[in-house]
């Protein structure tokens, strides 16, 4: 197979986040949108090796597309083995479909008195499972490479450029936010339209 997934789903979502975005219901958004990444990353055969490439510590985050009018993005995080980002939020709803390996999200809560962040539920990910984030219910978590042995790949979809926004990484103990813009690891973005071969294949 090839990257032709990956297009279509890109298609998808245009028309999922397009027309009068401003009245689009974000939980609508999301529940489709969670629907169309499953079927994305029930598959690994599209991915390009550029987006896929493990590094040697701590993890890539690759631009595969990101919308001309910034509606989403669509990103594939590259695991080292056991590596774990801080505690961070996004700024914006995100879907995290995983399709290589596996990874585990922790999820964090304010505590109403000492502002200090408190650990809560955590979510494993394995192949073909998404995981929804909506800063609305409360988005903070850190995530880890629950492999210790290889890398893991999860393909992650934002309702922004997820890479261009200010958001913030936390001290757990007291809850101070520091900002930070996360940028994307590639410099070139998959060519997902050269769609000659079956044009040629065709005849
Ligand atoms: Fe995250």
């Amino acid at each position: 197979m090839t990257i032709d997934r990956l297009r279509r789903f890109i298609g998808d979502m245009t028309s999922l986040t397009g027309g009068a975005w401003q009245d689009k219901d974000e939980g609508a958004t999301v529940e489709v949108g969670a629907k169309l990444l499953a079927e994305l990353v029930k598959h690994d055969d599209w991915l390009p090796e550029s987006a896929a490439k493990v590094p040697a510590h701590g993890y890539a985050q690759n631009l595969l597309w990101c919308d001309p009018f910034e509606r989403f993005c669509v990103v594939s995080f590259v695991w080292a083995p056991s590596a774990n980002t801080p505690v961070h939020d996004h700024q914006m709803w995100g879907l995290v479909g995983m399709l290589r390996g596996s990874e585990t999200s922790l999820a964090f809560s304010r505590h109403p008195e000492t502002g200090a962040l408190v650990p809560g539920k955590l979510t494993k990910l394995e192949p073909g499972d998404v995981e929804v984030l909506v800063p609305a219910v409360g988005d903070i978590h850190q995530v880890t490479n629950a492999l210790a042995d290889r890398g893991s790949i999860s393909i992650h979809v934002y309702g922004g450029n997820i890479g261009a926004v200010r958001r913030h990484t936390f001290d757990v103990k007291t809850g101070n936010p520091n900002l930070f813009v996360s940028g994307y690891t590639n410099r070139e973005q998959p060519n997902i339209w050269d769609r000659s071969a079956e044009v040629r294949a065709a005849g």
